[in-house]
């Protein structure tokens, strides 16, 4: 049996000022610690950790641990639905073009067409494991967004799609016996050997403390990194604790730089943000100004109906020309009895604040939405630790590029959790599985530096990365960025926590300042990535990817 503790430096605080993270964020010893033991472990259950635990519990034990409700996710709240070839009239080539057209050079072919040709398949399985997608005329009743060339988002109870999709899974999931759903679980750390192999997690279900979970498989599905913005669509859980999880085990990350902001997030002071979908602009919802102005024709051709990266960009600049804090979405010319129906969840939030649609605004502005990077993966969803898988938001697949065209990511979740789900019953069947389990050791440092109060690092680290590392970015405030991360990481990574919401606040340190670095690496703008100092595209330096490590 193997020691990691003899022979592994224990990095001291400062070190994490130098860039180099602290292998776990807890002391472990695993000869001590409570103990469970599965063939495959799935941290998240939205779309794809769900798809990736079904397709696994063929013939494995399953246990998928989620640190919320196993509802707490970006899939039960995706209102807009999945895009997919679903129609005769559309083909995969056209599905494949937008998507690499948004993608802005730097998608993967090879996986686009994997995704969009697998696609259908998949959803038409879902829809018969119950899920009811809405229809006409006998149909699938299919609409635009964004980037799109023609009619291809498939949704289900109007905006619920997201809902439907999940439950449909969730009921899946339970009804098979190999599955065990843990809520409430938060995942610290992955545990890897002295091959650096992953070999399960160290975690904590809130009831009985530490735990282990030994497993000769794992597949990431933890979701994405909205929560580090002050603005965003995103659920509590969305820290990006997968990727700094991740990060410390030593896996490659990609493109942490491409964070995509959605345009239209409801805008009430003093309320939470909410999505309003882009399905709205999609079935003819317009953007004005303060001033009662449609604007988006001055920005693009396609207007309402650019790609999101444009529309967020356009509004912010529309917001700085009139001076406002937000613009207007315009859905006056919407039948009321349609409009309630087809957007059931919108229609519900906004008569929660007195907006009748037939004779007001519903005030919106952009918001964090979607993490185009991640974890990178292969076409097997591997990523470069052996034994540890990808998928969903988490991963960087290669499907998106710079820019994930709408209603993809659901796609993306169904086609790679099926692919992971498979990748583990193949390894586990050709016995390539890693079955040893080490002895880990571990301890940190006692640190007598002073102690901040995280709630108030992580407020200040939103508003921070909403300021500096938003929408449009610039060099000097993307370096005052990472000199004040560095400056909370030396008083907050040098401690153990025994609680999630620290644990979270030392991973959302940890991430933003890898999203920081990489803005600053790519000086150019494409996709997502906009910068004032480099407004252009540069394919002769940056037609490429950012690795970290690089
Ligand atoms: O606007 C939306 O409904 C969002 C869709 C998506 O992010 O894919």
């Amino acid at each position: 049996m193997a020691s990691q503790s003899k022979d592994r430096a224990q990095p001291a605080g400062d070190e994490v000022v130098l860039g180099k993270p602290r292998r776990y964020l807890v002391n472990v010893d695993s000869t001590s610690t409570n103990q469970l033991f599965t063939d495959c472990l799935v941290i998240g259950a939205g779309v794809a950790g769900l798809r990736a635990a079904i397709e696994a519990a063929e013939s494995l034990k399953v246990i998928v641990v989620c640190k919320g409700q196993v509802e707490d996710s970006n899939t039960w709240n995706a209102q807009g639905g999945i895009a997919s070839v679903l129609e005769a009239e559309d083909t995969f080539e056209s599905h494949v073009a937008d998507t690499l057209k948004t993608g802005c050079g730097i998608c993967d072919q090879e996986v686009v067409e994997l995704v969009i040709r697998r696609g259908p398949e998949l959803v038409k399985q879902l829809l018969s494991w119950g899920a009811e997608f809405d229809r006409k005329d006998g149909r699938l009743d299919v609409t635009r967004e964004g980037g799109h060339s023609r009619a291809r988002i498939a949704h289900a109870h109007g905006d619920e799609t997201g809902r439907i999709i999940a439950q449909t899974l969730i009921k899946q999931a339970r009804q098979l016996p190999n599955i065990r759903i843990i809520e409430g679980f938060y995942a610290i750390d992955l545990l890897t050997d002295d091959d650096n192999r992953c070999v399960g997690l160290i975690g904590c279900d809130g009831r009985s403390g530490p735990q282990i979970i030994w497993s000769p498989n794992t597949i990431l599905a933890s979701g994405g990194a909205g929560r580090l913005y002050r603005e965003t669509t995103n659920p509590e859980v969305a820290t990006g604790d997968g990727i700094a999880l991740a990060y410390r085990a030593g896996a490659v990350l990609r493109d942490l730089e491409f964070v995509q902001f959605h345009p239209t997030t409801l805008y009430i002071a003093g309320a939470s943000r909410a999505l309003i979908t882009e399905t709205l602009r999609g079935e003819g919802a317009l953007l004005l100004d303060n001033k009662g102005r449609r604007f988006m024709k001055d920005y693009h051709e396609s207007a309402e109906l650019a790609p999101r990266d444009i529309v967020s960009r356009a509004i912010l600049s529309q917001m700085r020309k009139t001076e406002a804090t937000h613009v207007y979405l315009d859905v006056r010319h919407f039948d009321k009895e349609f409009f309630a129906k087809r957007f059931p969840l919108i229609n519900e939030l906004i008569n929660s604040f007195d907006i009748d649609i037939t004779n007001d605004l519903i005030p919106v502005r952009p918001s964090a939405h979607y993490m185009v990077g991640g974890v990178k993966t292969d076409t097997s969803a591997r990523t470069s630790i052996d034994n540890l898988y990808a998928c969903g938001e988490v991963a960087s697949t290669g499907l998106h590029g710079a820019n994930r065209l709408g209603s993809n990511s659901l796609l993306e979740g169904l086609v790679f959790g099926k692919i992971a789900g498979q990748a583990v019953l193949e390894c586990t069947e050709a016995g390539a599985s890693q079955t040893k389990r080490p002895v880990i050791e571990y301890q940190i440092p006692h640190s007598d530096r002073t102690r901040l109060d995280t709630e108030d690092v992580r407020n200040s680290l939103r508003a921070l990365m909403w300021r500096n590392v938003g929408i449009t970015r610039i060099d000097t405030p993307l370096t005052e960025a990472q000199e004040i991360i560095r400056f909370w990481q030396r008083y907050v990574m040098d401690k153990v926590f025994d609680s999630p919401e620290d644990w979270e606040c030392q991973n959302m340190l940890t991430v933003s300042l890898l999203i920081a670095q990489a803005a600053q690496q790519r000086c150019e703008s494409r996709g997502t990535h906009f910068r004032r100092d480099f407004p252009d595209i540069d394919d002769k330096n940056f037609k490429e990817h950012i690795e970290i490590p690089s």
